[in-house]
């Protein structure tokens, strides 16, 4: 089933107008199947050296965000014996914050001749396109990481054990009506034109 796609703004509006939301504005309704098939596609389109499509989704919702919650706790309380029923109970709870959470991971071949950083980038770079397509469609997201996406036993729950990792979790949902501005830096702060070496007293600099 096509998604139910909204109209599209020029392409370089939608990027730029792109912006994460904290998962915990992120409300009902999240995307239908057909929209998050929508998304996972544009995930797919991400470049890859070698052809390896590392990039493997696992997308959490409804009452599974309860299960995903309770691997979240006793992953913390695998990793510190004396974390207090507060702190545990806010991982429960960290998964249901938004309606849909996606668990964004790569396939690792380690002996492989592409290096393993280019896997992870293209994992990376499948999990930027995910945002960017939740922003196409209307939807809030934000990719977050923390504890929970370095834990081997959290990613092993979720489908990547070892040498398979999560490279983060993108929360989609509804975004608020009204949002503060952000401000985004000038161009001039992270580009420059480059005409030959860099002389060693800039580089120092
Ligand atoms: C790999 C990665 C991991 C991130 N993990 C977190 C996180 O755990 N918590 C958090 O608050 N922001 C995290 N962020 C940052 C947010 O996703 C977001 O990019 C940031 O708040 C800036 O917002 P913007 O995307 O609108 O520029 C992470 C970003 C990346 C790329």
């Amino acid at each position: 089933m096509a998604a139910q796609r909204k109209p599209l703004m020029p392409a370089l509006d939608l990027l730029l107008s792109r912006r994460s939301i904290s998962p915990v504005l992120l409300t009902d309704p999240g995307p239908s199947d057909a929209e998050i098939n929508a998304m996972i596609e544009v995930a797919l389109r991400a470049p890859d050296h070698g052809n390896l499509r590392p990039w493997a989704f696992a997308i959490v919702r409804g009452d599974a965000r309860r299960r995903l919650g309770d691997v979240f706790a006793e992953a913390l309380a695998a990793r510190d014996p004396t974390a207090t029923e507060p702190l545990l109970e806010r991982e429960r709870g960290r998964p249901l914050r938004s309606p849909v959470v996606i668990a964004c991971g790569v396939r690792v071949r380690p002996d492989h001749k592409i290096a393993e950083i280019e896997q992870l980038m293209a994992a990376g770079a499948a999990t930027m396109n995910l945002l960017n397509a939740a922003h196409a469609l209307g939807f809030g997201a934000m990719w977050v990481t923390g504890a929970n996406a370095y834990d081997p036993m959290v990613a092993e729950a979720l489908g990547f054990a070892a040498p398979d990792r999560l490279v983060g979790f993108v929360y989609v949902g509804t975004p608020p009506e009204a949002l503060r501005p952000v401000e985004r830096p000038a161009v001039e702060a992270h580009a420059r034109e480059w005409t030959g070496p860099v002389p060693a007293a800039v580089r120092a600099a």
